[in-house]
């Protein structure tokens, strides 16, 4: 199984527009009142290269043998701090077989390669297979951010986690 990332084309976007809209997706991802619309055309928009560093926003679509599978952005970057956010979310029927910890897996690398130093997630307190998927990866649990973002009319309790380069070791037998 041969996983890649790639940069966001139309091509894309019906499928991650399902993506986005799924239950599970609006139940832990932070959706902004101007609507999906306007935030997919965020999905368009953003850079892919990373040794472009004049960007806040970078984003892949993760592909498996050629077939769209979930979307991964590093946000907030900051290259005086070499820090930034990531971002995950993969489609409905592709989930719980290990797409999501390759693709953040990747992302991760990217990251690192390009010189970011640290980077975090955000994740409710409920969403267990995002808690799960991080903590496979061995990033460590910073804190409790109560009541830290507003999600579908409801402030959350999120915990913030955080990879360090100097941690970030690739689990071997991973697909790339
Ligand atoms: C979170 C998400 C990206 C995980 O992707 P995935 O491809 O299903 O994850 P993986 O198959 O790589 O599994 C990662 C871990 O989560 C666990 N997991 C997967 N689905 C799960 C579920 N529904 N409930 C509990 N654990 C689950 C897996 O068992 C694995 O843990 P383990 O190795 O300790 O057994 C996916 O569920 C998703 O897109 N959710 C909606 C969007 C979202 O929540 N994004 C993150 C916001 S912080």
């Amino acid at each position: 199984m041969a996983m890649q990332l790639v940069k966001p084309e139309p091509r894309h976007f019906d499928e991650w527009r399902r993506w986005r809209i799924d239950p599970d997706a609006r139940r832990f991802m932070y959706l902004p009142a101007t609507g999906l619309e306007a935030w997919a055309g965020k999905l368009l928009s953003a850079k892919s290269d990373l040794s472009d560093r004049s960007g806040e926003l970078y984003r892949w679509i993760g592909e498996v043998d050629g077939v769209p599978l979930g979307s991964l952005s590093l946000s907030y970057v900051d290259w005086n701090h070499l820090s930034c956010e990531v971002g995950y979310l993969v489609a409905p029927e592709a989930r719980g077989k290990g797409h999501g910890r390759a693709m953040v897996a990747a992302t991760l690398d990217l990251g690192f390669a390009a010189g970011l130093e640290r980077i975090t997630a955000y994740i409710c307190t409920d969403n267990e297979a995002s808690i799960r998927l991080v903590e496979g990866l061995g990033f460590q649990r910073e804190g409790l951010l109560r009541r830290h973002a507003v999600i579908e009319g409801q402030r959350r309790d999120h915990y913030l986690y955080a990879m360090l380069t100097d941690e970030w070791r690739r689990p071997s037998g991973r697909a790339t």
